[in-house]
Parts: C-alpha cells; structure tokens; sequence
C-alpha cells in the first residue's frame, strides 16, 4: 500500500502497492496465473455525443478516430498474444464508452485478431456495449459474423423529454423496435440498462418504462442502475444552475427499485445479481458474474483496468502515451500494482454478495485456509451490525440474505466486510 493510502477495500475500488517497472511486473504477473474463471475486457473510451450524467465519457470522436483506434487494438492484441493469450478467457467484453461506434470492418478486424491469437473458451460470452441507434442492419451483420452472441444496450429510459434533457438523441418510441429486431435474428442475447431516479422523474414515468420494457420489447434481459450524480459531471452544473428538474429523494429512487422487483417477480425473471434479470436462459450474464468474483481479467485498450496474478493492471489514459506504446509493441501500461494478500477473500465476499445475494463467513474465510479462523471471527464481529441496520437477514446453515435494501445499495456494507476481513492480515 502507498503509505497513507486513503483507498479503501471496496466492491470497484482496492489499494495496490504500485510497482516501480509495470512492463517487468505484468510478465511476472502472467506467470503466476491461476486457473480460475478469466475474462478479456476491451475498451472503447469514445462515444459520438456526451451524455450529462455519464462518468465513463472520455471524448467524442468520428469516424476517423474510431478507425485509428481499432488498427491500433489490432496490434495491441497481436503483440500482447505471447504473453497472454495462452490462457483461456471465458468471457469477452467491448466497454466503454460507446463500442457499437465502431464500423463494421473495424470491429470485425479487432475479433479475427483475438479469434486467431487468443483462447476463446467453447462457451466463451461475447458482449459489445453501447447504443441501439449505431446498429445498421449492415452493422449488425458484422458483429454477429464475427461471434458476437451478446449486446449491452443503454437504453437508459424510454421517455423522449427526459432522454432529450440528458443529452440522448434518439426518440423513445422508437426504440422498442430497433431492439426487438436484433432480438428476432436469434443470434445473441440482448439486455438493457434501464436508469431510475433521473431528474424529474415521477412513479408513473418509472412505471411507464418497465411497461414499455415487459410489454413492448423481446430483450433477453435488464439492468436496473440508480442515477448517481456526482461532482464533475455536467449532471451536477445542470442540477446545481436549475436547468433540469431535482433529482427524486433516496426513498422516492428505493420506491421505484422495490416498483422493479415487483415487476419482475410478477414475470417470473430470472434474478443473475441484485439489480440484474434474465427473461431467458440464453442470458447468462456471464462477464459480470465471473468480474464480480474479482478473478483474471486481461485488459486491452485505452484506459482499460485488469487483473492478473495477484496485480492491478492499469492501461494508459492518454491517447499520445497509448498509441507511442502500442507503436513500440509495448504494453500500453500505466501501472501494476500489487494487490494486498486479503485481495481473494474480498473477491469472494464481492463475488457472493453479487452473484448469491447471500454470504456465509465459513466458505468465505475457506479461501484462505491459512487465516480462515482469524478472517471467520472478523467477519462474524462485523455482520451483527448489518443485520441491524436492515441489509442482511440471518439464515440457515450459517447464511445470511442480502434484503432489498442491501440489493438497492450493499457497497457500504462490502467495504466494511473487507476491511474486517484484512485485519486477519494486521
Ligand atoms: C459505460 S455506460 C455505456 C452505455 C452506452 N454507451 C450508452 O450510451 O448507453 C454503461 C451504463 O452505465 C450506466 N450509467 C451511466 N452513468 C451512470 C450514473 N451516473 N449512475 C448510474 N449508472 C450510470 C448507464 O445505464 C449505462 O448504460
Ligand atoms: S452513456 Fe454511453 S454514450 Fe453516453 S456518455 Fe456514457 S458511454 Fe458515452
């Protein structure tokens, strides 16, 4: 850790000790490879427009920069494929940023790369991030021919004022329809992210939307993200100047999630994590189920995050240093970092709270057997006080229930269980 590191162990966040020769770190990094579950993430930090709430926005860019920027993931991929691409990867993820901004060829380019050179696993999820409004039917046909069997769609809401207000182009109303025809080619998954507790909105307009989602659309499944604001976004001038409606009270934004729930219990959804629902088998969610767990993660492009053998891998932001290193063959690495040796039991912990939306400290500590008591009593000492305050409910065997409360907002809690669980380490 960096001295007073003020990071704190979270569900995103982790402190690491930077190292000081990152290109020497990574090569040591894929040595100690473990045999878990991996994930390959891609990153696409352009998008053609910004909108006002997004902390992902990097830049816009044309045509020619998305082009630019795939010649250089191309060689990228190839450079780094000796040293990582021995490795089977399960899950594959276009993040952004906008992904679905890149042309045809280009994408389909960046895929035979990572097809030719990488180890796809046979069941390996394929999943292109961005906007229903980028996918030509030409478009689509490339992304599907390349092995894409997954979109992740920010559809955000369907009301056109507020889409408008946020700086989304594209009406509501026509949306349902650019969905349900990449659902009808049968080829992919398609889930949608849906915002609640934008500005203005009211009960009616949040149920307006999961109506229009049950009822109008044939996706495969649905993310339900609580509008955060926070300072440094355009979001929170606009908020601040009265150019957009105040954003509805916490308890209004916990309404409208429980409002959610309802909706999908009544619909028989399959529930993938707290705030995450497939209406089909074919969605598997897979990318964030094997993430949450904190395993391998091989990163690629521009201000993509990773992890390998113990490390945090942090990939240039700049788009100078990016391309100069990329030109040079070089891993386009900011940092490594070390990771702290608790680092595991947290990927468990935020794995379970994820993916089960229960945990029992016995098969938590159980990951580090060498601690397993100390990391037990810990954990035990600080689950009472989550029970009290409403966020877990004490179950058989050991267990304990994640409750809506903790489904609508559980990292507060994941922070404290991972630092009660690193005194093990103190
Ligand atoms: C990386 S963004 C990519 C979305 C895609 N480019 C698009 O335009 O819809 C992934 C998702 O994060 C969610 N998101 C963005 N800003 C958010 C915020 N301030 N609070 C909560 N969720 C947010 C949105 O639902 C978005 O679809
Ligand atoms: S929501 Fe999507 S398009 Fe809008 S700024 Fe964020 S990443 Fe870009």
């Amino acid at each position: 850790m960096k001295g007073n590191d003020p990071i704190r162990r979270g569900v995103m966040g982790y402190p690491s000790e930077e190292l000081s020769d990152p290109f020497a770190a990574l090569e040591e990094a894929a040595s100690r490879d473990t045999p878990s579950r991996r994930t390959l993430y891609i990153h696409i930090p352009f998008c053609r427009s910004r909108c006002l709430f997004c902390p992902f926005f990097l830049d816009t860019a044309d045509e020619e920069t998305f082009h630019n920027y795939a010649r250089l993931l191309c060689r990228e991929l190839e450079s780094s494929a000796d040293l990582l691409g021995r490795f089977p990867v399960n899950a594959v993820y276009f993040g952004g940023g906008t992904p679905t901004g890149l042309a045809a060829e280009d994408f389909s380019a960046v895929m035979r790369t990572l097809r030719s050179r990488y180890r796809l696993t046979n069941d390996c999820e394929i999943t292109v991030e961005g906007r229903i409004d980028d996918l030509s039917s030409g478009k689509l046909d490339a992304y599907l021919e390349s092995g894409v069997n997954r979109f992740s769609i920010g559809v955000q809401t369907f009301r056109t004022e507020t889409r408008r207000l946020l700086g989304r182009r594209t009406s509501g109303t026509e949306i349902p329809a650019l969905l349900n025809r990449v659902s009808a080619r049968n080829e992919a998954s398609v889930v949608v992210d849906l915002l609640y507790g934008l500005p203005g909105q009211t009960a009616e307009q949040w149920t307006e939307d999961l109506r229009i989602l049950m009822e109008e659309t044939r996706v495969s499944g649905v993310d339900f993200y609580h509008l955060k604001s926070r300072k440094h976004l355009p979001l929170e001038n606009h908020l601040a100047a009265g150019r957009l409606p105040p954003l509805p009270s916490l308890d209004a934004a916990f309404a409208m999630f429980r409002e959610a729930l309802a909706r999908m219990e009544e619909c028989g959804a399959i529930r993938l994590s707290p705030m995450h629902f497939a209406f089909e088998t074919r969605e598997r969610n897979l990318n964030n189920s094997i993430s949450a767990y904190k395993n391998v993660c091989l990163p690629f492009g521009m201000k993509a995050v990773g992890r390998l053998g113990g490390c945090r891998i942090l990939q240039s932001a700049d788009a100078g240093e990016y391309e100069r290193l990329v030109m040079e063959d070089r891993k386009p690495l900011a940092s490594v970092g070390m990771l702290p040796p608790d680092f595991p039991v947290s990927g468990e912990l935020s794995g379970e709270l994820y993916n089960r939306r229960s945990l029992n400290p016995g098969r938590i500590a159980a990951v580090a057997p060498e601690r397993s008591g100390r990391i037990r009593e810990s954990l035990e000492r600080a689950i009472p006080k989550w029970v009290e305050a409403g966020y877990l409910l004490p179950a058989r065997n050991g267990w304990f229930r994640m409750t809506e409360l903790a489904d609508f907002t559980h990292r507060p809690m994941a922070t404290d269980l991972m630092e009660a669980a690193a005194e093990a380490w103190q």
